[in-house]
């Protein structure tokens, strides 16, 4: 069976006083019957030891150690109390040019470090408009997720990019359409296919969160803007319980 996941990325965000929130959110939650993984900013990573939720990072290098200025090991993030890393984020693609192989290198690299290794996929809009979303989705994860995944080791985040941030959400359908189709692919390329878990990414908020769950295939969610506030990220947490 896929574990259930509720996952927060704080993406450039978060300084210690905003700790406050997790804290917050460990007194709501103080033995979550699903998942919680938080990846705040590295920079809080060794911060957030103590609280009940498992804590990854958002970005990894593909190298063990080395010569690269400003970049982390997936080694550093286990070693600063990391579990798991973000891998192939669209912000990552866009800003860093990342490639599904790049993706694909570093998701080896925090398989090796001992990582969960969560893998982002999704269409933009463009994409999405001419009639290519399931092909981009079938091209990501032949590329970005390396033959030694398991359902362990990898999470899948289906992130619509266009859904990023933005409050439009794909339908229900939609979202069932693609998260079948993934499972189909990894069920087809791995033996314990039918157990990885497939999150929902995209402008998951308390008021969807419930509806978008109760779609096959989705496991949980990778959300962003609302996980900022405990407020706000409880009620996910809460959804994805009672899913
Ligand atoms: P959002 O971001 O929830 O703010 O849309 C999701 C993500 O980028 O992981």
């Amino acid at each position: 069976m896929p574990r259930k996941i509720a996952a927060g990325n704080w993406k450039m965000n978060g300084l210690r006083a905003n700790l406050a929130e997790l804290d917050a959110l460990a007194k709501a939650h103080p033995a979550p019957a699903v998942d919680v993984l938080i990846c705040p900013p590295a920079t809080l990573i060794a911060a957030c030891r103590e609280l009940p939720f498992a804590i990854g990072g958002q970005d990894c290098h593909a190298n063990a150690s080395g010569a690269h200025t400003g970049d982390l090991s997936a080694a550093m993030l286990a070693d600063a109390g990391a579990t798991a890393v973000l891998t192939g984020h669209s912000e990552r693609r866009t800003d860093h040019g990342e490639t599904d192989a790049d993706v694909a290198a570093k998701s080896t690299a925090a398989h090796a470090a001992g990582l969960q290794a969560v893998i982002c996929i999704g269409e933009t809009l463009a994409e999405r408009e001419g009639g290519t979303t399931l092909s981009v989705i079938d091209t990501q994860l032949a590329g970005s997720v390396p033959d030694g995944a398991t359902a362990a080791n990898t999470v899948i985040a289906y992130e619509p990019v266009w859904a990023i941030g933005t409050g439009k959400v794909p339908t229900t359908d939609q979202i069932a359409e693609v998260h079948a189709h993934i499972r189909a692919r990894l069920s087809e390329r791995f033996a314990d296919g039918a157990d990885f878990s497939i999150l929902y990414g995209g402008s998951v908020k308390g008021s969807n969160a419930a509806e978008i769950f109760a779609v096959d295939h989705v496991n949980g969610a990778l959300v962003g803007g609302a996980s900022l506030k405990a407020a706000d990220f409880s009620p996910i947490v809460a959804a994805l319980e009672t899913a």
